[in-house]
This record gives C-alpha cells, structure tokens and sequence, in this order.
C-alpha cells in the first residue's frame, strides 16, 4: 500500500475514534433525563482503570493546570487554608481560575467535569471581602438552628460567586475538651446541640425532599453547594485535647457523644464525609474498616463519598512506621473513596494502580468509590452546568449576609456577670456618657475578632485582611454623638486614673490560631490582655468582651470586672457586640460549653460526676432590650 494510501487510512482511523469519542459525550451518561444510576453505570462501563482512580483524586489549585486534569484525569481540586489566585482576588478572577481547570477536565476523553472544595467554614472565609460569620462555638451559644441554616444558604451563595461548588463544612466535632486547638470549629459539647447545628446542611446543600432514602446526597439548585461532614470521628475527643491524637473511649461513649451529628447528617443528604485524621483506641481513622465502611456506609447508608484530610494518607503512623504503600493500601480497603493528596498526585495514582493491578485492592473497591463520586457530581448537577456563570457574583459580602452575621453576632454572645447583684446590673450600658474608655487588643483588630481560617490558615491580626466591622467601630456608630470615645490599646494603670472615665470597655482574648497551633494546656488570658484588664478594672467600673475559640482562665480576674460577656470568635460584623451591649437587643446567648476554673480540671463535660464549673453548660444572664414594651 503506496504512502498517500497509509496517510489517508490513518487520517480515516483517526476521524473515525474522534467521532466515537465525540460520540461518548452524547450518550446515556450525559442524558439527563435518564435516573442517576443509570447514568453512572453507563459512564463506569465507559471508564479506563487510569479514569476511574483520577477521580479518587483530590490536589490542590498549586499544582493544578488544565493540563494536569486533562493528562491525569484528576476528579477534584482544592484550595486549601488560604490557598487563593492571589491576594484579595476578586470574585471574577476566582471564578475564571476555577472554569480554566474545568475545561481541562471537559478536555478528557469522557468529559467528566471536576468538583472543586474550599473550607467555607464560618463563611466563605479564604476570599477577599467574603461575609465572616461568627465560627461554630459561637453559633452553638445561640442555640438557634434556624439561623445557622439560614448562614449555610448565604455562605452556599457566596462560595458559588467565586465559582466554586463544594465546601468542606459543617465540621461537626464535639470538643471535649478546650484545650484542642480546634475546639471553636465544634458547635458544643454537647452532642444534642451539635446534632441539631447540622441543620446548616439544609441551608448549605438545600432541604432534603421528604421521600428521599437515607443516606442519598442530595443538592438542590445551582445556588448550593456540596457539604462535607467532619472529621470522621471522634476527632473532638482527643487525650488532653492534643490535635490529631488519640481518642480513648468504649464503643458506647464514641456512638453516643461523638456518632449522633453524622446521622443526622446523613439523614440530611449530605454529599461527603471527611475523615479525621486522629485515632480511636489507637487505630488510625483512615485505616478504620469498621467505622468508615461497616458503620458509616452499612448502618448509616451513607452513599455520598468519603474523602480523606490533607495528606492524611502521608500522616499515617498505623502500624508504626507503615510507609506510603501500604498507607494507600489500608485506607483505600477502609473506605476511603476520594484522597485529598494534595500534591504528590503521580505518585497516589502510581501505588493505587500497581495495588489494583497486583489484586492487592479488588476493582470493586475502586468501583465503590468511583460510583459515589459520580452520584455526587450527578447530583450536584455538573455534567449538565459544568461551568460555573456570573448570576451570584454580587453575592460576595451582600450587605443581607452581613446583617445575618450582625444577628449572629448579637445571639451568640453569653453574658457571664452583669454587675455585683442583680440589683444593679452595669448592662446595658447608656448610650449617652460623657467620657468611655475602650481598651484591648482586640477592640480595634478585625483579624483577632475573626479568628483562625480567615484570608490565611491561621488567621491573622490587623485590619488589612479583608472588610468588615470592628468592635471599637461599632461601639463608636452606637453611642450618642455627644459621647466622646477615647481608645487606647494598652492604656497604663496611671493614665485610667487619672481620666475621669465613665466606665471601661475592655476587649482581650487569643490571637488566631488554626489546628495543632491552638493546642493550648494553660487556657490564660494572654498577658497583655491581663495587664490591661487590671489598667483598667481596678481604677473603673468595666466590662470585659472577651474574644476566644473557647473558655479561658477567668477567676483571678472576676472580682475585679463588673461585667464579663463571651463573644467567642464573633467574625466581621462587630457591631454585633455593641448592639446587645447598648442595649438594642438583648443578651440570650447560653454557654455551649462549660466554663471551668482552672485548666487542672479539664476535661470536664455536662453530665461528668465530679462536676464543679465556675459556669455551667447552658449558663448565660439574659437583659431586655431597652425598647422592650413591658
Ligand atoms: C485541614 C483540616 C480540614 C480541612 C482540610 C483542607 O488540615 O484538617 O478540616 O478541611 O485540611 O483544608
């Protein structure tokens, strides 16, 4: 056969599978009137081994191009803490970072599109000029569900302004124990509070329709986003609240304290799960067979899909010093489903596909895997609007997100002493005064009322972070004009006596942390925020407004303050505070955690025999708006 003739049967051979190629985007999978098993078994009978295990991966948008998702079939990309295109980038450059990785992936054989996460987990907190809700122990003092399903559906539509369609929230932990630097991600100690919190699923993914069976993810609307239940499980009651540790506790203790969040989660269709990277009893979660595939996806009917932490799989210790391999090979035969790598994909997707291809991993295993994937993307209606438009890119900061925080705000403060009896309460305080002191490092400091997973991973102080309220702003818009506000961060003990204050406001509490970084045994007030308390208490009546993840070292100091109000990690929207102080609203927040004396007593939980709190759980004074009709 002469050259032209080989050219022109090559050129036909090539046309011929391109046609078949084009031909596969058009068939049942892509159908979407057909029901969504259907079309992942269409779309599975479709796939190479290569195809099937690049879903199972997750990498972070540092590693990610279109040619990377295209070359590797990658299934997902994440941002993680603080992972951005760049600083303060704008809802529309995210957006289209966000569409570029997917037409790498539309740019496959089958087409099949990507699902991208962030950790929107107090708002959408790693963008810009995002709404900053107050994060979940200060939701859970508000014991209000309703609110916090409302918070998930604006946070829903400010992760789809950036064009983003998966969120790795609600983390629905029970801290046990203050000391665990992530304690203010957990809604309460209490397993009921937390239990009922997961109503932010229904804001965040939409309600779930009444007929729907157990356990089926479900998305309702491009205004929603896929949620992610978190950390499977136990991760709350880590020994000494050391981060990604040990949880020590019978079957019964882990079902019944730190299990009930995540069927009610299930029940609510959440799309994904993601596993904690702690252990219980001392097996690894990411190696837990039983828990994760016989518990969750058996008794709890879970079908979403699990995904792994960041690089749990590299973290794993159990067996001791167990290397790459065979960390791939236990979690994988756990039930791990997606693996959130997040950078060394070549070298997961290499040891999963020699373990399959050496029948040390059945191809059922991966089958399981890459089916709930595919239900979570069906469902989530990808294949039919792979790319994310512009229709909720002024949903960014929308000023009715901001006046929900302000209402968070405002309910999820606890006001532990109101003056020395309740004859003469010190709050709310008059609007009208002549001289007011506010004092603290964080009065003035948009980054320490945010807290942690805020712009960075880990937070930060300042207030060039991103836009919102401070507290000492919002304080200065409530009073009366003829009020004059006088701030000063670190005020010396002689210059408060010397000024003829009215009374002090005195907001102190921790800088941001994220994670092992806010691992804490002392549980102190930092000593700045100490000094300053004494500057001010011991010469002026004061309020304190203490600004933390969770409860602190408080008793040396109460004789001295005359009234002390928990605003947790209250967000942006700092005016919030100054609403309940002056008086517009009342304070009706309760503790969702109990407030101890010292850290030696820790840990120490509602229901513990030996029960001896300085506050106890559900503890909170309650004052009248100054409005109130009688
Ligand atoms: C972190 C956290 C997890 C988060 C993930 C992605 O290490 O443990 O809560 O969702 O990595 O940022």
């Amino acid at each position: 056969m002469g050259k032209t003739s080989v050219l022109l049967v090559g050129f036909l051979f090539s046309f011929l599978v391109a046609m078949v190629q084009a031909g596969d985007k058009y068939k049942k999978y892509n159908d979407p009137s057909l029901p969504i098993n259907k079309r992942i078994g269409d779309l599975m009978r479709r796939m190479s081994l290569d195809e099937k295990i690049g879903q199972m991966v997750q990498i972070d948008r540092k590693v990610a191009t279109p040619e990377v998702m295209r070359d590797y079939k990658i299934g997902s990309i994440l941002s993680g803490g603080g992972s951005v295109p760049h600083l303060q980038a704008t809802p529309q450059e995210w957006l289209n970072m966000v569409n570029g990785f997917q037409n790498g992936s539309l740019s496959t054989r089958l087409g099949i599109p990507m699902i991208y996460g962030i950790d929107a987990v107090h708002g959408h907190n790693n963008v810009y000029k995002a709404t900053i809700f107050p994060h979940n122990i200060g939701l859970g003092a508000t014991r209000d569900p309703e609110l916090v399903k409302r918070i998930g559906s604006a946070t829903a539509r400010e992760v789809r302004a950036t064009g983003i369609n998966y969120v790795f929230a609600p983390c629905i932990a029970v801290c046990r124990d203050p000391r665990w630097g992530r304690c203010f991600e957990s809604y309460s100690e209490d397993p009921d509070i937390v239990k009922e919190m997961t109503e932010i699923i229904n804001g965040l993914q939409g309600e779930i329709p009444k007929n729907s069976r157990k356990g089926v993810p479900y998305v309702g609307g491009r205004e929603k986003v896929v949620a992610c239940a978190k950390h499977f499980v136990g991760d709350g009651g880590t020994t000494r609240g050391i981060n990604e540790n040990n949880t020590v506790i019978d079957k019964h203790g882990l079902l019944s304290i730190h299990m009930p969040g995540y069927n009610a989660a299930v029940i609510k269709g959440v799309g994904t799960v993601m596993v904690s990277y702690s252990s219980w009893n001392g097996v690894k979660m990411h190696a837990n067979h039983d828990l994760v595939t016989n518990f969750l996806k058996g008794s709890l009917r879970f079908r979403g899909f699990v995904i792994s932490d960041w690089q749990a799989i590299d973290r794993m210790t159990y067996p001791v010093h167990a290397n790459y391999t065979y960390s791939v090979l236990t979690s994988i035969q756990a039930g791990l489903d997606m693996i959130m790598v997040p950078y060394n994909y070549t070298e997961f997707i290499d040891t999963l596909t020699g373990l399959v291809k050496n029948k040390f991993i059945p191809m059922s295993r991966i089958d399981d895997a890459v089916r709930r994937i595919l239900r979570v993307k069906f469902q989530l209606g990808l294949f039919e609007n792979p790319l994310s438009d512009e229709s909720f890119i002024d949903q960014l900061g929308h000023q009715a997100h901001r006046d929900l925080a302000r209402e968070a705000v405002r309910k999820s403060l606890v006001l532990l002493k109101n003056g020395e009896n309740a004859d003469e309460p010190m709050l709310p305080l008059p609007k009208k005064s002549s001289k007011i002191l506010v004092a603290g490092s964080h009065a003035d400091d948009l980054g320490n009322q945010c807290g942690g997973w805020t712009i960075n991973w880990q937070g930060g102080s300042g207030n060039n972070l991103t836009s919102g309220t401070t507290i000492l702003k919002g304080i200065a818009e409530a009073v009366d004009p003829s009020t004059e506000i006088v701030y000063e961060e670190n005020p010396e003990f002689d210059y408060v006596k010397s000024n003829n204050f009215s009374y002090g406001i005195v907001v102190v509490g921790e800088p941001p942390y994220a994670e092992t970084n806010g691992d804490n045994l002392n549980l102190t007030i930092p000593l700045q925020g100490q000094y300053t308390l004494y500057n001010v208490c011991a010469n002026i009546k004061c309020v304190v407004v203490l600004i933390s993840g969770r409860p602190l070292v408080i008793m040396p100091h109460l004789e001295q303050v005359d009234a002390l109000v928990a605003a947790w990690l209250p967000g942006t929207e700092g005016q919030g505070v100054a609403d309940v102080l002056f008086g517009d609203y009342g304070f009706s927040g309760k503790l969702p955690r109990t407030w101890f004396k010292t850290a030696e007593q820790l840990p120490m939980n509602v229901g513990d025999l030996n029960y001896d709190p300085l506050y106890p759980f559900g503890y909170g004074l309650t004052t009248q708006p100054l409005n109130a009709t009688s």
